[in-house]
């Protein structure tokens, strides 16, 4: 179902965020900034003013043997930016192909795909302080990347604007394969390990598992993974010999909230206009003029069975507005 802002403004430099910050027309807490929107669930119409980046552009800051470091616009799409990369001949994102949203939202969500996470290649952040329009960089360390995580999510949230990310990549072949089929897809192919191959594959692993949400209304994994502490994960084995796991820090360990969710029975399931997808669990599809409210209450029934069934709790890595 189609909901709308009160107001959206786009801009498309720093100097015009600055000047539309500081003069008084977006009041705090009457403002949402959106990347691509792909992370997002709206329930209700939304009275403030929707901030989107219109800043552009790609431009090498240095290169070595060894890396380049690439500053790049807020507003480019995501997926632009890697398929530059791999046409450039550099290394580390293409196992971050076909990911929906823009550059800036990569940087807050610290998005993650088959093995790499962002925060692997990101160098530094610049933004804009809200409040007073100053600009501050922050290291990667300053921005406190976690699973999905970052201090622009919690701390820092609603406090800064990110008009750039820089992110390093390398020159030498370095590859990430070991993930899911990844590795198998390109022997079954018959392709050779390359920049193109693997964001090939790797595009057509995701177009096979997940809904395009230009066809049809989802935001990728509705939920995260849970990290849940090791003993918990030994108990749950001896009863599910086939538990899937990533083993994690600080004596916890990652479970795959799809496999899960499938094994309470709901891949496939509907509620109304709204359903568990058929080849992933992990996503929630609109099937047509579905509320957010409703997209809701089945994501709230799939949280309740999870844990009645597991003891295990899991959260929306989709944010309701
Ligand atoms: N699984 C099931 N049933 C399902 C789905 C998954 O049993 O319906 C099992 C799979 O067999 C596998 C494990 O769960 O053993 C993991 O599945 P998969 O590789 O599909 O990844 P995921 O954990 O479900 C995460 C990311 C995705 C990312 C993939 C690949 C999160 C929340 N999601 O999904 O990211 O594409 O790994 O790296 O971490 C997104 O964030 O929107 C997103 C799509």
């Amino acid at each position: 179902m189609n909901v709308w802002a009160a107001c959206f403004i786009e801009y498309n430099s720093e100097d015009e965020l600055r000047e539309l910050l500081l003069s008084g027309k977006i009041l705090p807490g009457s403002w949402l900034h959106i990347g691509g929107g792909s992370n997002l669930l709206f329930t209700k119409n939304y009275e403030g003013t929707i901030l989107h980046s219109g800043i552009k552009g790609c431009e090498l800051l240095s290169e070595t043997d060894e890396a380049v470091e690439v500053r790049v616009g807020a507003g480019e799409r995501w997926d632009d930016f890697v398929k530059y990369t791999v046409a450039n001949g550099w290394y580390g994102a293409e196992n971050l192909s076909l990911i929906p949203g823009e550059v800036g939202a990569s940087a807050v969500q610290n998005i993650g795909a088959y093995g790499v996470e962002v925060k692997d290649l990101i160098a530094s952040v610049e933004a804009i302080n809200v409040a007073d329009g100053m600009f501050r960089r922050f290291t990667n360390e300053e921005c406190r990347y976690a699973y999905r995580d970052s201090i622009f999510k919690k701390e820092l949230k609603g406090q800064y604007i990110i008009t750039h990310v820089t992110y390093r990549l390398g020159k030498k072949a370095v590859f990430r394969l070991n993930y899911g089929n990844v590795r198998s897809e390109l022997e079954r192919n018959a392709c050779a390990v390359t920049l193109d191959n693997v964001r090939r594959v790797i595009v057509r692993i995701r177009k096979e598992k997940l809904p395009d949400p230009a066809e049809k209304g989802n935001a990728g994994s509705f939920f995260m993974n849970p990290f849940i502490p090791k003993e918990q994960f030994e108990t749950l084995k001896q009863s599910y010999p086939d538990l899937p796991f990533f083993p994690a820090d600080n004596g916890k360990v990652k479970v795959p909230a799809g496999w899960l969710i499938e094994k309470c029975g709901w891949k496939g399931r509907s509620m109304g206009r709204v359903s568990v997808y058929d080849k992933q669990a992990l996503v929630i599809v609109n099937d047509g003029n579905a509320t957010g409210d409703e997209v809701v209450r089945l994501a709230d029934a799939v949280i309740a069975s999870v844990y009645e069934k597991f003891g295990i709790a899991i959260f929306p890595e989709v944010n309701y507005v």
